[in-house]
């Protein structure tokens, strides 16, 4: 078999970079390690740039995000139970929008499942070849037959655990990574939101975010200790433990119902550059992470999708300098999102054992909810806006 762009991972990156490319004319295919239902059962995130909107739009793949999507022109900020309003359309002209990831990613499937077997699910054993020379190709079995794709170049669009970037020689990387100390425990509920716009709520219990997928289902998230299991976490407990976190006027009218989906995710920011080797293009979460307080995952493994694609299609026209400067135009807006999404954690959550820093969180909140530039800052960036970034 051959292609020219040949995709490892069917997540949100792989398979936005898979219809930009397929509208270009140039043929690609995806090769995802699980089924469809797995990877369109995982929930995570939920809200979107209006950058990603726009891809979304040129993909050709907006129309059910355009019935079905929430609108918000701000969130709500709350500190031990005060609450402040950012307010991003009068602070920046634009807001976001609220779609699941699990509809973008049905979405995308839906697109690419009618270009018959150009999205292969369930590939085992995916292995990257020659991408430091002319010929690279990727090897995989699918129902015990072994594969063999030969291709142009590499997307590796696999998220953090996957094989692409593990297929690079340590010396031609360098890893920038910091750990945060807890994490997040998420539900899913059948329950109208607490509230119309997000929640992100320091507390001294630690922090609370409420965030929903539509007017009728709710996504909450409460900082957890890492060592933490789901069983310590029965529903009753769960719900308990925001509705204290959360300001008064919003507990009181919390609707509680059972859980459909509980996890616990691991908060980190890691970097890993640069984002090409010969060709290899690394994209999204296969090249960094950032911790979800920001909500910027999705929108950078996103734009990483829009820059490559644009790149590839100026390539197939004889043009190379998209793919020349991809890594470092992408690393620009990466590590803008990695500092707010660094910053943001940092402002809203509990440290244990620091009365100083504690005590700066709450100056910098007094700074935001007092100071229009301060407010401004953080605005821009939640939507992403990053001027000099690509
Ligand atoms: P992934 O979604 O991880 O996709 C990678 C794909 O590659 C997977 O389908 C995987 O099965 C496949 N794969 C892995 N290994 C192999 C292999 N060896 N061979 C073949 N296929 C392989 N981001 C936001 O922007 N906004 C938010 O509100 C937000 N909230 C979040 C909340 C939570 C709780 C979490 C955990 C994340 C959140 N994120 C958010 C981050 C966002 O979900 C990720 O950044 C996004 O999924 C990255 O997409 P991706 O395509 O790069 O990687
Ligand atoms: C979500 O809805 O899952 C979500 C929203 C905002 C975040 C993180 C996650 O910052």
């Amino acid at each position: 078999m051959r292609t020219q762009v040949a995709i490892i991972g069917g997540g949100p990156a792989g398979l936005l970079l898979s219809q930009l490319l397929h509208l270009e004319g140039i043929d690609n295919v995806v090769l995802e390690r699980r089924s469809r239902a797995y990877v369109e059962g995982r929930i995570r995130a939920g809200v979107l740039e209006p950058g990603t909107v726009e891809l979304l739009t040129r993909a050709g793949v907006a129309e059910r995000m355009r019935r079905e999507a929430l609108y918000h022109d701000g969130i709500h900020l709350a500190f031990d139970g005060r609450s402040t309003r950012i307010d991003f359309k009068a602070l920046t002209g634009t807001g976001v929008t609220v779609y699941g990831q699990t509809s973008i990613t049905e979405d995308l499937n839906e697109a690419r499942t009618a270009a018959i077997g150009k999205l292969v699910f369930e590939a085992e054993d995916v292995a990257l070849h020659d991408f430091n020379g002319p010929h690279p190709s990727v090897t995989y079995r699918r129902d015990g037959v072994t594969h063999e794709l030969a291709c142009d170049f590499i997307a590796g669009c696999d998220g953090s655990h996957g094989v692409s970037r593990a297929s690079v020689p340590e010396r031609a990387i360098r890893i920038f990574e910091r750990e945060v100390p807890f994490g997040w425990l998420g539900v899913l509920s059948e329950t109208p939101p607490v509230a119309d716009e997000l929640i992100y709520a320091h507390h001294e219990r630690g922090f609370a975010l409420c965030s929903m997928r539509s007017k009728t289902r709710s996504r909450y998230y409460v900082q957890c200790p890492l060592t933490d299991s789901l069983e310590a976490w029965p529903d009753a407990r769960f719900w308990d433990e925001l509705k204290r976190r959360i300001p008064k006027e919003d507990g009181a009218r919390l609707i509680t119902g059972p859980s459909v989906e509980k996890s616990i995710a691991p908060l980190r920011s890691f970097v890993a550059e640069p984002m090409q080797f010969e060709r290899l293009f690394l994209a999204g979460d296969a090249a960094h992470i950032v911790p979800p307080t920001g909500a910027k995952g999705l929108n950078l493994a996103c734009a990483d999708a829009g820059a490559l694609a644009a790149a590839f299609a100026a390539h197939y026209r004889g043009d190379d300098s998209g793919l020349d400067t991809y890594s470092e135009r992408c690393l620009k807006r990466v590590w803008r999102a990695v500092r707010f999404s660094w910053w943001y954690t940092a402002l809203t959550h509990r440290f244990d054992d620091d009365p100083f820093g504690a005590r700066l969180q709450q100056a910098e909140f007094e700074m935001i909810a007092t100071s229009r530039a301060a407010a401004t800052t953080l605005a821009e960036n939640y939507v992403g806006i990053f001027p000099g970034a690509a």
